[in-house]
């Protein structure tokens, strides 16, 4: 199925087929644009330019408080927006009450333990956004921007995110979710099929696994290594997880990135090649073949890992988005806009503005 056949069909089509892909693969429409990386048709480098000129400095300006009393929120936003990427594409799905992957599951299992702080900082951006440009921007690119200043503000690179993402209507539930996120204990082989299917290849791989330059794991992510003693785990690291977390179930956190847990650095490939990764999914990148000279080359030249980061990052945040006049702007990010008793009150779902500018 072609994407191209797809655009001259109406939206409502539209929604359909993008329902159809959803667990399939995810498709991308690529363009060149000069020395940026492609984009998908609908989005735009400047997309809220006259519409919303101060929205990336409202939401630097905040996360620069918010890191500054916390830098380990900055993990939290960079987790969420990969989140909601690879669960039905980046569309803010994963902030909606109620989705398997969101805040308040309706179901116990999987408990994703995203950071609730996380979604609570979207809808505080998407308030000062919204106050200052109206219910133009949506919280699907907030979640975006607000990864991408995660990653600058914790010594990362800087890149513009391409912007028009649209808001879906429609919860992430446990089965799509658990067969999109691929678990901690995957192998280089599961790891490298999984995202294949979002046309992503072992450099990406490996380079989106950076993200785990920053952050922090609960025990249960990893006991597995500890109880029985994985092999491919250096000695003392173990010992020393095995104080944090001294049973299969403690509720315990430890680091990521044991030499620098809050820099986003290339020290997580540092760590693989000392076999002090933390996930059979990080640890297992050296051991394979197919990924262990990527990793390696990461690990000695940082601005590599930076430039492939950005490229891998700019493609994930760019899965099955919606854009024109599909899904919607949401007022809150924790629900629809037909969920949202306030709104309908006040306005009503007609008038519904549907900002266009960009296009
Ligand atoms: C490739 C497959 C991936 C697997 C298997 C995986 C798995 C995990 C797991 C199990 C945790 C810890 C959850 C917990 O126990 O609290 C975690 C944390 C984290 N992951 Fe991943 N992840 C993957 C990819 C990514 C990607 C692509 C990014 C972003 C680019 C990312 C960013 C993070 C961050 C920043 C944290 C720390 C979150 C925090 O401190 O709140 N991960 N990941
Ligand atoms: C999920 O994990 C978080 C953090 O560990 C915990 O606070 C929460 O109660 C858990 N939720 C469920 C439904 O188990
Ligand atoms: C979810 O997945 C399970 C097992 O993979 C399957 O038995 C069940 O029917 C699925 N549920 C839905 C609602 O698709
Ligand atoms: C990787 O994991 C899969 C699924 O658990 C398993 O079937 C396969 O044998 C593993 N491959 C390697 C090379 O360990
Ligand atoms: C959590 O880790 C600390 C040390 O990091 C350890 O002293 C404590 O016993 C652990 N908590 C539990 C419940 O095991
Ligand atoms: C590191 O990577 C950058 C970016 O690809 C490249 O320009 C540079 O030559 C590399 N440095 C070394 C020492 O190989
Ligand atoms: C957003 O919606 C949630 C769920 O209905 C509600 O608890 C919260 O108060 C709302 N937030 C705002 C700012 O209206």
């Amino acid at each position: 199925m072609a994407f191209n056949n797809a655009v001259s069909l109406t939206s409502s089509m539209l929604v359909v087929i993008f329902s159809s892909v959803l667990l399939s693969s995810c498709y991308f429409d690529i363009s060149e644009a000069g020395d940026d990386p492609p984009i998908v048709k609908g989005l735009s480098w400047t997309f809220y330019e006259s519409s919303c000129p101060k929205l990336e400095s409202i939401i630097r300006k905040q996360l620069k408080k918010v890191f500054k009393d916390d830098i380990g929120q900055a993990a939290g936003l960079l987790r969420l927006h990969f989140h909601d990427c690879f669960v039905q594409g980046c569309d803010g799905s994963v902030l909606l009450d109620g989705s398997a992957s969101g805040p308040s599951e309706q179901e116990a299992p999987p408990n994703l333990s995203l950071r609730a702080e996380a979604f609570e900082i979207i809808n505080d951006l998407r308030r000062r956004v919204h106050k200052k440009c109206g219910r133009i921007v949506s919280c699907a690119d907030i979640t975006a921007l607000a990864a991408r200043d995660a990653v600058f503000l914790s010594g990362g690179p800087d890149y513009d995110v391409p912007l028009g993402r649209r808001d879906g209507l429609t919860f992430a539930t446990t089965n799509v979710t658990l067969a999109n996120l691929p678990a901690p204990s995957s192998n280089t082989t599961t790891l490298l099929s999984s995202l294949a299917t979002k046309k992503f290849d072992a450099t990406d791989v490996v380079a989106l696994s950076g993200g785990h330059t920053i952050g922090i794991s609960h025990c249960s992510s990893f006991t597995d290594r500890l109880y029985p003693q994985d092999t491919n785990m250096d000695k003392t690291f173990a010992n020393n997880l095995k104080v944090t977390c001294p049973a299969l179930d403690t509720d315990n956190t430890t680091v990521l990135d044991i030499r620098s847990p809050n820099k986003f650095d290339n020290k997580y490939y540092v760590d693989l090649m000392n076999r002090q990764g933390l996930f059979t999914s990080d640890q297992d990148l050296y051991t394979d073949k197919r990924t262990r000279d990527i990793v390696k080359s990461f690990a000695v030249n940082e601005t590599l890992f930076f430039e492939k980061f950005v490229l891998s990052m700019t493609k994930m945040g760019q899965l099955t988005v919606l854009t024109g006049t599909e899904g919607e702007i949401r007022a809150n990010c924790s629900v629809r806009n037909s969920d949202n008793s306030y709104l309908a009150s006040v306005v009503g779902q007609e008038q519904e503005v549907v900002t266009l500018s960009g296009f």
